[in-house]
């Protein structure tokens, strides 16, 4: 029942492996002296950590192996080349965030803790895939508050100072899980409209505490259009987007945009920053592939890994074992990897749209 609860209402994910953890670490040191070369060098500001909260665009392996798919078969079969307990056959925004500030993906919390705390100097991914900032899955997933109590909690033990938040960058991750189990627990629809702005005063309260415990720039994702996701365009086989979810999107989003122009206003500072996920989505499956062209979805609403019916999910087996699911022939030419999530050639599409005003916000700074 958690299963596939999980699978409708939440974008989950969790694991237990070792393996993920040592992958992270070697992510080709070469490569990455490059992108810091290339990608940085112009940058006011240099980041020296990363820090992530939020859920499953964000998580690199902190949700427990029970509870979600991200651990199993077909998941990670591109990066790392087994299931490690990310939410997409290969790397996730987060990835490409530290790529572009020119740092290692930080490590998972849930390994962090198991290497006693070793691997710190890329910072910390706190995110956990099926959270939000309300509880989702009390007891089981940290909300958001929670998350940022484990990063409090290791400033308390002079794991971190402030100093080192003063000089990082914070990603948070919002993609609609408060949505979810707020349908999932008898919200309606038309109650979104006085849901929406609970999640983001939350998210708000969460924005201010960061900032006072001395972050000086955090990332904040706007809502990808909710709309698009498979899980909701399968009805129309994959042909178009549910556009009132996309105007419940809209309606977060400009409360997010508001939100956030008031908060640097008021602070006469621009320390945050919304990562706009819906224009990035939208463009890409417009576009049926990146602006650059080097990347291509040619049906670009279908996700390349699905159950073979509406009971299973990506990843499903039965009591034998046997896959209830089927995945595409090339995961590089498909945007979604499952239901909610975007494959690794699709974040690295949304990516590519959202190059150019990550550049202009550590420009300004
Ligand atoms: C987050 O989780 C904690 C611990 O379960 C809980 O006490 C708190 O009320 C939650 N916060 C929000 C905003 O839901
Ligand atoms: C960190 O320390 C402060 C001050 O002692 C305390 O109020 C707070 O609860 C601590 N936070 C955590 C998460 O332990
Ligand atoms: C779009 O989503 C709404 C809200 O869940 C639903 O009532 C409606 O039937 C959906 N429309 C289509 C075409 O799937
Ligand atoms: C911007 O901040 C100033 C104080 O720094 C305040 O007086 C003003 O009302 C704020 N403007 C808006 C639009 O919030
Ligand atoms: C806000 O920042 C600007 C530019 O740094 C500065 O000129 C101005 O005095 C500041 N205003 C307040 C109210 O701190």
């Amino acid at each position: 029942m958690e299963s596939s609860n999980l699978s409708i209402f939440f974008f989950c994910c969790i694991f237990l492996i070792s393996s993920g953890l040592i992958v992270e670490a070697q992510d080709s040191p070469h490569h990455h002296h490059r992108r810091e070369k290339e990608e940085t060098d112009d940058n006011g500001f240099r980041p020296a950590k990363l820090f992530v909260f939020g859920d499953s665009y964000a998580d690199t392996g902190n949700v427990r192996k029970s509870l979600a798919n991200s651990w199993k078969e077909p998941y990670g079969t591109t990066f790392p080349g087994k299931p490690a307990g990310r939410f997409s056959d290969g790397r996730v925004l987060t990835d490409y965030i530290a790529k572009f500030l020119g740092l290692k993906s930080p490590v998972a919390y849930r390994w962090m803790k198991l290497f006693g705390g070793k691997k710190l100097r890329n910072g910390v991914n706190f995110a956990y895939g099926g959270s939000g900032v309300f509880d989702t899955l009390a007891n089981v997933l940290p909300n958001m508050t929670t998350q940022i109590d484990f990063l409090e909690k290791l400033i308390n033990e002079s794991v971190y100072t402030t100093l080192d938040l003063h000089s990082s960058v914070v990603l948070l991750s919002l993609a609609g899980n408060d949505y979810g189990a707020y349908l999932a627990t008898g919200g309606t629809i038309q109650g979104l409209p006085s849901f929406i702005p609970l999640v983001i005063n939350q998210l708000s309260i969460n924005l201010k505490r960061l900032q006072k415990m001395g972050a000086t720039k955090v990332i904040v994702t706007a809502l990808e259009p909710l709309g698009c996701l498979p899980r909701f365009t399968g009805l129309s086989s994959y042909q178009q987007c549910n556009a009132t979810r996309n105007l419940a999107t809209n309606f977060h989003n400009l409360l997010l945009q508001q939100t956030v122009a008031k908060l640097n206003n008021d602070t006469n500072s621009s320390t945050f920053f919304i990562l706009d996920l819906y224009n990035s989505f939208n463009t890409v499956l417009e576009q049926k592939g990146n602006p650059q062209g080097d990347l291509k979805f040619e049906t670009p609403l279908k996700p390349c890994c699905m159950g073979i019916s509406s009971e299973y999910f990506c990843g499903s087996v039965d009591e034998k074992g046997v896959k209830m699911y089927t995945v595409c022939s090339d995961p590089k030419s498909a945007f979604f990897w499952d239901s909610s999530h975007p494959t690794e050639a699709g974040w690295h599409a949304v990516y590519t749209t959202l190059k150019s005003s990550l550049g202009q916000l550590f420009q300004f700074s």
